[in-house]
This record gives structure tokens, C-alpha cells and sequence, in this order.
């Protein structure tokens, strides 16, 4: 497994600084995060995926975590193909969740498309990790600040969580 996965926050509770964004997520997840948009933009490795996935596990179980990596897989069709699998409800927590990485990138066809989406979104989340301003679409926006002001923090608690599992891997042995 990759570092970056392996010590990825599985809670907000574990996301260092970012406050400010941690805050409006945490207050929509207690209100319910389903029916909604999100649009989180931020410099490359300043958490959006992460806190993605955190959104979307308040709601949906993994098997119901659909993630779209490049613009590209995102044609016309495979919006059809979420639009019809999102008519249904999911196992488990009930919710599903499109995340959809570099949306920035999306064609001026599929932002249309996805815009028309957006509009009958049931009971579960499309999340979006956009740059700003590309388009206009109707998403709660989250900003991620720049992670070079806390990066020495970062490093410090990865160091310590690297650390933890390390002696509790050898205790168990
Ligand atoms: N604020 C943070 N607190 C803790 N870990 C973080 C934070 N921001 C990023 N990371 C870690 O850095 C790595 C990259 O984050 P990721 O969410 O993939 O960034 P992005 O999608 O913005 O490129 C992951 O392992 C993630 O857990
Ligand atoms: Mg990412």
C-alpha cells in the first residue's frame, strides 16, 4: 500500500489544520451530508480526496463510493450511467457517493450534463475536487489552504502515527 494511503485520515478528527474547512464539514455531516454537492478545491496533497472520502463515508458504504480519477472516464455516457444508478438506493448506509478528481478538466459538454444532475441529486452526494472558478457549478464550496504553512506540523504528526503503528505492529509479534 502507498504511504499516502496507508496515513490517510479516515476521521476529521485525525485532518491537521484546515480548520476552517473541517468545521463546515463536520456540521453537514451532523445535519446529513446526502442531496448535496460539494466542491473542494486546493493545491495537489492539500486533502481533497481525503476529505472527499470522509464526506462520503458519513454516508455511503465503500462498495458505494464511486471515484472518477481523470476528467476523461467522465463522458456524456458515463453521466447517463450515474444518473440511472443514482434512482436507486444503496445496501448498508442507504447513500452513494461520485467523486469526481480534476473536474476542472471536464468538457464543456459533461459540466453541462453534470450541472443538469446536480439539480435532482436523491439521497446521496456528488463531490467534486475542482479548481476554482472554472465552472459554475451549484456546489457548497470548500477552500483548502496551502499546505506550506503547517507543513512542518504535518510532518510532525505523521512522524508520530508512523511511529504508533510501528510499536504496535511489533507488540503483536
Ligand atoms: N490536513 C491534513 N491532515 C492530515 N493528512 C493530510 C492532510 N492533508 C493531506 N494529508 C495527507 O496527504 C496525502 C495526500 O492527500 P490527498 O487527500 O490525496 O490530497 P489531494 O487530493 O488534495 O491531492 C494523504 O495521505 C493525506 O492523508
Ligand atoms: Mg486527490
Amino acid at each position: 500500500m502507498q504511504l499516502y494511503e496507508k496515513y490517510r485520515p479516515k476521521t476529521l478528527d485525525q485532518i491537521i489544520g484546515q480548520g476552517k474547512a473541517v468545521k463546515t464539514i463536520t456540521r453537514l455531516i451532523q445535519n446529513g451530508a446526502g442531496g448535496r454537492c460539494f466542491w473542494i478545491s486546493g493545491i495537489s496533497g492539500s486533502g481533497k480526496t481525503t476529505l472527499a472520502r470522509i464526506i462520503a463515508g458519513s454516508i455511503a458504504d465503500d462498495l458505494y463510493v464511486n471515484e472518477y480519477d481523470s476528467a476523461d472516464q467522465l463522458s456524456i455516457s458515463a453521466l447517463d450511467k450515474i444518473e440511472v444508478d443514482m434512482q436507486y438506493r444503496a445496501f448498508g448506509k442507504g447513500g452513494k457517493c461520485f467523486i469526481i478528481n480534476e473536474a476542472h478538466g471536464l468538457r464543456k459538454a459533461s459540466i453541462r450534463r453534470l450541472l443538469g444532475l446536480l439539480e435532482r441529486i436523491p439521497d446521496y452526494s456528488v463531490l467534486s475536487s475542482l479548481q476554482p472558478n472554472r465552472a459554475n457549478l451549484s456546489c457548497l464550496k470548500i477552500t483548502l489552504m496551502r499546505i506550506h504553512c503547517f507543513q512542518d506540523v504535518l510532518i510532525f504528526h505523521l512522524r508520530i502515527r508512523a511511529l504508533q503503528n510501528h510499536s504496535l505492529n511489533t507488540a503483536d509479534k
